[in-house]
């Protein structure tokens, strides 16, 4: 078992809020594609219930947790995540009024982890929890890293600008759940094994209510255009091979999230976002 922290720069809950009154929002907000629309509004519809999840399966072992500084990251992790799921619930009430099965998908999720919280052991919860703070903050990184991912937004700043302070978050406390699991357990095998099982269900979860919401949308059905839309998703930078293989990487025996160094990066977009002269200061409450 392994107590040790390295040093970092302190977590820092922001109290943003987005106003989503009187602003026009297309249907196929991803810069008019299909498929990239509806999987973006599915993931957005996944998390409010899904990080509720997260902040109960960390705060289950938060008495076990003796280092100074690991127990205020855990505080942090708990406030960021409270934040992000009350804002994602403004933008998915959005995209439920857009047509996205937006309630169905939330209703779901909210049922499938209440099942497992009563099923499942807490060890296995937070091990679930640092496994999909991995897929989070490494769908994060791509998102601040590569141009072309926030390219896909079009001219949709609404949903780009929500995605990116999130991505922020995910990134800054991406150490957090996997410190605290290595605290109480440490288990590299057992954290491996649900990583795979979490791999499975994350995808099939999210592939299966993508398809549900399509076949809701009667553009799905316009000649032609589902087909173009899948053929550009070939070559999103979200699948690429080193995307696939930094989740992978999870699985390694010695893996910790701090191996892939987002030090700078979270720098450079802290003042982009909220600096000075940041694009979303004025959203923060003062
Ligand atoms: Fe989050
Ligand atoms: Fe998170």
């Amino acid at each position: 078992m392994s107590t040790e922290t390295p040093t970092r720069d302190p977590i820092k809950v922001r109290r943003i809020s987005f106003d989503h009154e009187g602003t026009e929002l297309p249907r196929h907000f991803m810069g008019g594609d299909l498929v990239m629309s509806h999987i973006v509004a599915t993931l957005s519809c996944v998390f409010p219930e899904g990080e509720d999840y997260f902040v109960r399966s960390v705060r289950n072992f938060r008495d076990q947790i003796t280092d100074p500084v690991l127990k205020k990251e855990v505080g942090a992790f708990i406030g960021q995540e409270a934040i992000h799921g009350r804002e994602h619930r403004a933008m998915n009430d959005r995209f439920g009024e857009l047509g996205y099965p937006a309630k169905a998908i939330d209703r779901f999720i909210g049922n499938r982890l209440r099942f497992d919280e009563k099923v499942a052991p807490p060890k296995f919860r937070l091990a679930v929890t640092a496994a999909l703070e991995h897929y989070t903050a490494t769908l994060a990184e791509v998102l601040l890293e590569s141009q072309e991912a926030r390219d896909l937004f079009g001219d949709c700043d609404e949903v780009r600008d929500l995605l990116l302070w999130h991505a922020i978050e995910e990134s800054e406390h991406k150490t957090v759940a996997f410190d605290v699991f290595q605290t109480v357990s440490g288990d590299d095998k057992y954290r491996a094994r649900v990583m795979n099982v979490v791999t499975f269900a994350f995808l099939t979860t999210s592939i299966i209510w993508t398809m549900i919401s399509l076949a809701k949308d009667p553009a799905t059905r316009e000649r032609g255009r589902l087909r173009r839309s899948l053929k550009g998703l070939r070559t999103s930078p979200w699948l690429s091979k080193d995307v696939r293989s930094r989740i992978r990487d999870y699985n390694r025996v010695g893996f910790h999230p701090n191996d892939h160094d987002a030090t700078e990066l979270l720098a450079e977009w802290r003042e982009r976002l909220f600096g000075a002269e940041g694009t979303l200061v004025d959203k923060l409450a003062s």
